[in-house]
């Protein structure tokens, strides 16, 4: 199965004050104008198993209290760290504030990028960090050249992030193809 539009894809999002729910939303509304449907859920209202139904799966994070996880994805690291991810492609988002958190941009994500990877998850939708100025991230490649993936900051840019989803959708549906393909 190589189509994207064959694909079961599911996006897993954990939230303190809505903002990675609402970016959840604008992916999966690119996801249905491109022909796919995404199931879409809440950290809290899964269990390790979910991920075996799908072959795509989404997952976004906000960082919170200067590089802290989100508290439901951070009660539920087992979710991750039992699940089997071999097999299954991975595309995170991030949500941060890289002026007010500056030092700490978008850190969750590279907490949750250590989880899947060590659990066999092939990742795609790897994001450039070009248009973001920011001192210090655990969610970007060590040279600062890119992040781990799509980076959202409702706070600073928030008039960039429709082009950003639309974008991003894009790649990962070339990736998902392209890895699937190989
Ligand atoms: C008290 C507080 C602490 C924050 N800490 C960070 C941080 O360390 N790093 C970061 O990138 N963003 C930080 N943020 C920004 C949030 O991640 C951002 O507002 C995000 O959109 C919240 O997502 P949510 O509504 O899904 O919880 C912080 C925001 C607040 C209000």
């Amino acid at each position: 199965m190589s189509a994207i539009s064959d694909a079961r894809v599911a996006l897993v999002f954990g939230t303190d004050t809505g903002n990675t729910e609402d970016v959840g939303e604008k992916i999966c509304e690119q996801f249905a104008g491109a022909g796919v449907a995404v199931e879409m859920v809440n950290i809290v209202d899964i269990d390790s198993q979910f991920f075996s139904n799908y072959d795509l799966i989404i997952m976004g994070i906000p960082t919170w209290d200067f590089g802290g996880i989100q508290e439901d994805w951070e009660e539920r690291e087992d979710i991750i760290t039992d699940a089997d991810l071999n097999g299954k492609k991975v595309a995170l988002y991030g949500l941060g504030d890289q002026l007010g958190y500056g030092d700490y941009f978008l850190d969750a994500m590279g907490w949750l990028h250590e989880r899947v990877l060590k659990v066999g998850a092939t990742m795609i939708g790897y994001w450039p960090t070009e248009g973001y100025d920011f001192e210090a991230s655990l969610g970007c490649s060590e040279d600062k050249s890119y992040f781990f993936g799509l980076a959202v900051d409702d706070d600073q840019q928030f008039e960039q992030t429709d082009d950003r989803v639309n974008r991003w959708v894009v790649q990962i549906c070339q990736e998902f193809e392209a890895a699937a393909a190989a």
